[in-house]
C-alpha cells in the first residue's frame, strides 16, 4: 500500500523539560502562515496523537481557504497518555517546551489554544514566541474564541434553515445541541432566544443543572442520534457521523461546530441520500479563526471582525445552492471552493 505525505511539514519532538510528545503538523502555507490551535489530551498512543494532528491541520487548510483567509493550515497536539497527571509544574513545562518548538518555525506556524489548552496557557507560551493568539484580552489578545464561533455556527445555521425550510427564523423548531461546552452553550442560547425549542446533550452530567436552568431540555447522549427533531448541531468532538448514525439521524439539517464530525468523506453522500443537508465543518466553525486573525493579525475593529465573521453565512448559501444545482454535496463543493482558491494562489506563484 502506498501512501503519499500530503503534509508540508511534521514534528514529532519529546519535550525536553515535560518529556512528554509535542507534535505539530502543518499541512499547508500554500496561501500563507500555517495557523492552528494547540490540543493537549489523552491518546491511547502518541500515534494517535499525531493521526488527529494530521487530521486536523489538514481541516485547517481547508477552512482557512474557504473563509477567503490567507493562512494555511497547522495543529498541535501534545499527547497525553491514560496515567499522565497534568500537574501545574508539568503544564508549566510543556508549554515552555511548546514555546521553544513553535518559535522554530519562525512565524511560519501561529499557534492559539484548543482543546485543553486555555488563553492563559497562551500568555505562557507568548514569553518565548510572538506567534501564539487568543490571549486574555488584560494581555492584550481576543481570549476565548468560543464567542466569535458561535456567532459564526448561528450565520451557517440561519442559512441552513433558509435552505431546507424556507425561512431563517427558527422560532417553533426543534433543535438538539450534542455538546454544551464554550460554543454548544452559546449556539443553544441563541437558538432558543430566536424561539427554537432546543434539547442539550453532553457527557459531562454536571452540565445538566445550568441546562435547565437556562430553559433548555436534556437528552442523554446516547438518545441523540434516534431522537427526532428539525435540526442537530454536532458541537462535541469528532468522528460522530459514520454511517450507522447517519442511518439513524431523523433530522433535515446538521450544522455544527465539532471538527472532523464525519468519519470519512463519503458519509457526506450517505447524509444527502437520506435528504439531510449536511453543512462541512470547516465552513461552519471558521468563526473563531476569521474574528482572532481580523482583530489581531489585520487590527480590524471589533465590528468589521464580527461582519467578517457572520460572511460564513453567504458562504453556505453559495455552497447549498451549488451542491442543488449541480446535484453534489456541500462537501464536494467546499473542497472546491477551497481546492480551487489554492491552485489559483499557486498558479499566481504564492
Ligand atoms: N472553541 C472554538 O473556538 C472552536 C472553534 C472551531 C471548532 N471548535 C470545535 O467545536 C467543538 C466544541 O468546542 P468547545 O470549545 O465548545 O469545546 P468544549 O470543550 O468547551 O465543549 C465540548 C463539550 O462536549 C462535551 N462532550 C465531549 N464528548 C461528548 C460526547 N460524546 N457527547 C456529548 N458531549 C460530549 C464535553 O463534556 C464538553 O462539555 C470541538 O470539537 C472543537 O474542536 C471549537
Amino acid at each position: 500500500m502506498t501512501q503519499t505525505l500530503e503534509h508540508e511539514e511534521v514534528t514529532v519532538h519529546r519535550g525536553s523539560r515535560s518529556g512528554l510528545p509535542l507534535i505539530i503538523a502543518i499541512h499547508s502555507r500554500a496561501l500563507g502562515p500555517a495557523v492552528g490551535g494547540i490540543r493537549l489530551r489523552r491518546y491511547g498512543s502518541w500515534r494517535d496523537g499525531l493521526a488527529d494532528a494530521l487530521r486536523l491541520s489538514e481541516a485547517m487548510t481547508y477552512k482557512c481557504a474557504a473563509s477567503g483567509l490567507d493562512f494555511g493550515g497547522g495543529k498541535t497536539v501534545v499527547a497525553l497518555d491514560r496515567h499522565t497527571d497534568v500537574t501545574p509544574q508539568l503544564r508549566a513545562a510543556a508549554l515552555a517546551d511548546l514555546g521553544e518548538l513553535i518559535a522554530s518555525h519562525e512565524g511560519t506556524y501561529y499557534a492559539g489554544p484548543d482543546i485543553g489548552t486555555t488563553p492563559d496557557d497562551m500568555a505562557v507560551v507568548r514569553r518565548s514566541t510572538p506567534y501564539v493568539f487568543c490571549l486574555p484580552e488584560e494581555h492584550g489578545g481576543t481570549g476565548d474564541s468560543g464567542t466569535p464561533t458561535a456567532t459564526g455556527v448561528l450565520a451557517a445555521l440561519r442559512a441552513g434553515a433558509e435552505h431546507v425550510f424556507g425561512t431563517a427564523s427558527f422560532a417553533g423548531r426543534s433543535v438538539i445541541v450534542s455538546g454544551y461546552g464554550s460554543v454548544g452553550s452559546r449556539v443553544a442560547a441563541g437558538l432558543a432566544g430566536d424561539g427554537a425549542r432546543v434539547l442539550v446533550s453532553d457527557v459531562d452530567e454536571s452540565k445538566r443543572a445550568a441546562a435547565l436552568r437556562s430553559g433548555l431540555t436534556w437528552l442523554a447522549p446516547e438518545e441523540v442520534p434516534a431522537t427526532a427533531a428539525d435540526v442537530l448541531v454536532p458541537a462535541a468532538v469528532g468522528g460522530v457521523l459514520g454511517p450507522e448514525t447517519v442511518a439513524e439521524l431523523d433530522v433535515r439539517l446538521v450544522v455544527g461546530p465539532a471538527n472532523n464530525q464525519l468519519t470519512d468523506d463519503s458519509v457526506a453522500e450517505a447524509l444527502a441520500g437520506r435528504g439531510i443537508v449536511w453543512v462541512p465543518d470547516f465552513v461552519a466553525s471558521a468563526g473563531g479563526v476569521v474574528y482572532t486573525l481580523g482583530r489581531e493579525v489585520d487590527q480590524i475593529g471589533r465590528e468589521e471582525a464580527v461582519r467578517r465573521v457572520l460572511a460564513i453565512g453567504d458562504t453556505v448559501r453559495l455552497l447549498l445552492d451549488r451542491a442543488r444545482t449541480d446535484g453534489t454535496t456541500p462537501l464536494a463543493e467546499a473542497k472546491s471552493l477551497a481546492t480551487t482558491r489554492l491552485a489559483r494562489l499557486a498558479g499566481a506563484g504564492r
